[in-house]
């Protein structure tokens, strides 16, 4: 796979794709541009060298109709006020209109293409979309990794056209932190694993289960582990239905002496909506009418512990139901805990990665990642479709 440094940009129309789906509010307000600032290196990389920046990203999921509550006209905006030059929002992605605007860039301007997914082709990975994409660039470049496990147009179908293409900076640190904390980790190696849904993150956790000294449970998975050992969960969310496999994953890391942290005390309510009745109780004595919405005091304690002599700490997904002050503090705990860590220390997802911002708390990591989705693929273990697509 080749990198920026290895292309010739002057002059050139560098097609790129960037990942600008960022979370919107009623307004239209973007509440969290960390990615459109991770993908400002590359861009301002491409226009420094001479280079004509064609940027293309999704936003949401329009499903190939032209719905302008998912237009990218906030993302031009800001990435305007980023570089400190206007960046235009071209009407639409592909087209005769498109192609003439491109053609009249001057080396070093920017300009978006309006959202990808305003056409099916594009989520379809459609031959003739495609061929359309690439007749706006004479290098592809591909920035955007947390979009890396969609096999899409502008991720798959369009590299393969271009002779020449690369990976841009962000996509770049991504790869090299996922190697450092993954292929070859200072041990003992930590992963916590939280969140709502075991099912989503099973096959992470089993592939992850053959490299890791601990792994670390929380959120309503932890309520699944518990309850396959027979314990008793209350209201808890519990998949009783991956039972099995979890009795089998946890035989398979006791065999290969991984240590496995699941919470020894929750936070419990009534129900989410019941405000003022949060109390902790030992996971032993879970009352028949409560929830698992948080791990407990007793579990961070343990929790901060585990993580104290790790050298490398992986984290992807809350420990509890975060968005409501009376279950955050289990996230919050292990925030600090982790943002206290000398180890090299990898979060991945858009909740957790939210929780750390608002605590004001990025620097202490060493990386966050701007993968969801595609930061789990690859604890799965998969290759990434987009790169596959660069080599
Ligand atoms: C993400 O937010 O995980 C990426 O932008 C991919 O978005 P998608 O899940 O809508 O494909």
């Amino acid at each position: 796979m080749k990198y920026l440094s290895d292309l010739n940009l002057a002059g050139k129309r560098v097609l790129v794709r960037v990942d600008f789906n960022v979370p919107l509010d009623d307004t239209k307000k973007i509440t969290d541009d960390n990615r459109i600032k991770q993908a400002v290196p590359t861009i301002k990389y491409i226009i420094e060298k001479g280079g004509k920046a064609v940027l293309m990203s999704h936003l949401g999921s329009p499903d190939g109709t032209k719905d302008l509550n998912c237009s990218l006209a906030p993302c031009a905006q800001k990435l305007s006020e980023l570089l400190g030059k206007t960046v235009e929002l071209a009407p639409d992605c592909v087209g005769p209109v498109v192609e003439k605007k491109v053609a009249a860039l001057k080396d070093g301007e920017v300009i978006l293409l309006e959202n990808l997914r305003f056409h099916a082709g594009e989520t379809n990975n459609d031959g003739e979309f495609c061929s359309l994409l690439s007749r706006l660039g004479d290098i592809y470049v591909n920035d955007a990794f947390a979009t890396a496990h969609r096999a899409h147009a502008s991720m798959v179908g369009v590299a393969k056209l271009f002779k020449e293409k690369c990976a841009g900076l962000l996509m770049q640190k991504e790869l090299d932190f996922a190697d450092k904390a993954l292929k070859n980790p200072k041990r003992p190696l930590c992963v916590i694993l939280g969140g709502a849904k075991t099912s989503t993150k099973l096959a992470a956790l089993i592939n992850i289960a053959d490299k890791a000294d601990k792994v670390i449970i929380g959120g309503a998975m932890a309520n699944t582990f518990l309850a396959a050992t027979g314990l008793q969960m209350g209201k808890s969310l519990v998949e009783r239905d991956l039972f099995p496999q979890i009795i089998k994953l946890m035989a398979s890391l006791a065999r290969r002496d991984c240590k496995l942290y699941l919470p020894v005390d929750f936070m419990v309510g009534p129900s989410l909506g019941a405000k003022g009745v949060a109390r902790a109780v030992p996971a032993q004595e879970m009352p028949a009418d409560m929830m698992a919405l948080d791990i407990g005091p007793a579990t961070s304690l343990l929790y901060k512990e585990a993580i104290q002599s790790a050298e490398t700490v992986i984290w992807n997904g809350p420990m509890g139901a975060f968005e409501h002050e009376e279950y955050a503090t289990g996230t919050h705990s292990l925030i600090e805990a982790i943002g206290g860590s000398h180890g090299l220390t990898l979060v991945g997802g858009g909740d957790t990665d939210a929780a750390i911002h608002t605590m004001e708390m990025a620097h202490k990591f060493s990386y966050i990642s701007t993968g969801g989705g595609a930061f789990l693929y690859i604890l799965e273990g998969k290759t990434l479709p987009a790169l596959q697509a660069l080599a």
